[in-house]
């Protein structure tokens, strides 16, 4: 174990079962999400300062709460969004559909090999997704994340983190006895994976709500100056 993932618990669950999980847990995920995640995931979207007209691309939308604030704020814009659970993306169908606004498109898939030409975006969203992975997978992903992002391209990830008080800290707990309790989700350290790979600007806050504790890390792919 190097530097980089030294206190971050192993992940639960293999790919299929992050799957069958999600799929299972679409209809009351708004639940958790809301209550729990809902403030780190709106100050992300302020960090990160989507301008209308930009091409923008959430990858594990969920249940498409965010997705629908990106639409309103870049009217003009086009988004797409990525998710591997049939059942998520039916629920984001739904609540895009209820915007009224038809720039934008969904696709099923993977992360790891996303369905878009190198240097398309603008921007790339990225929410409560690497928490719930395996840490060798991070670099890998975060390398697709980049190729097609274009050169001065923002990222923002958000994610359960490590850290902060005794309350925050329980949530860790929780994961190490029982990890059904969290969506399979343990505190994670973004920011040294942005940076082996080349990505710098960085801002970092910590938002803690119901005690849960997340990291909002934003970042430009673009050479140092
Ligand atoms: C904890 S939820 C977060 C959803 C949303 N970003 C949010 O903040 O509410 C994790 C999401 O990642 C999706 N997911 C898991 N593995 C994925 C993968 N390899 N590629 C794309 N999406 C994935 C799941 O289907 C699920 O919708």
């Amino acid at each position: 174990m190097d530097k980089m993932t030294s206190g971050i618990l192993e992940s639960r669950y293999t790919q299929d079962e992050i799957v069958r999980k999600y799929n299972r847990i679409a209809p009351v995920y708004d639940l958790f999400g809301v209550m729990m995640e809902s403030k780190a995931r709106r100050r992300a979207i302020e960090m990160v300062n989507i301008r209308n007209g930009e091409k923008v691309l959430e990858v594990a939308f969920g249940t498409g709460l965010s997705f629908v604030e990106i639409l309103k704020r870049n009217p003009d814009g086009w988004v797409d969004g990525i998710d591997i659970s049939m059942k998520m993306l039916r629920k984001t169908e739904k609540r895009a559909a209820r915007t009224g606004r038809r720039n934008y498109t969904l696709h099923l898939g993977d992360c790891r090999r996303l369905p878009f030409e190198n240097e398309t975006f603008d921007v790339l969203i990225n929410q409560y997704l690497l928490d719930i992975l395996p840490s060798e997978d991070f670099i890998p992903i975060l390398l697709e994340f980049k190729r097609v992002l274009k050169e001065g391209g923002r990222v923002v990830l958000v994610n359960m983190t490590k850290g902060g008080n005794r309350i925050n800290r329980i949530y860790e707990d929780l994961y190490k006895l029982r990890p059904p309790l969290l969506a399979g989700c343990r505190g994670i350290l973004a920011q040294p994976y942005l940076e082996r790979i080349g990505f710098n600007d960085f801002k970092r806050e910590f938002v803690s709500q119901c005690g849960f504790p997340s990291e909002i890390i934003t970042g430009l792919k673009r050479l140092p100056h």
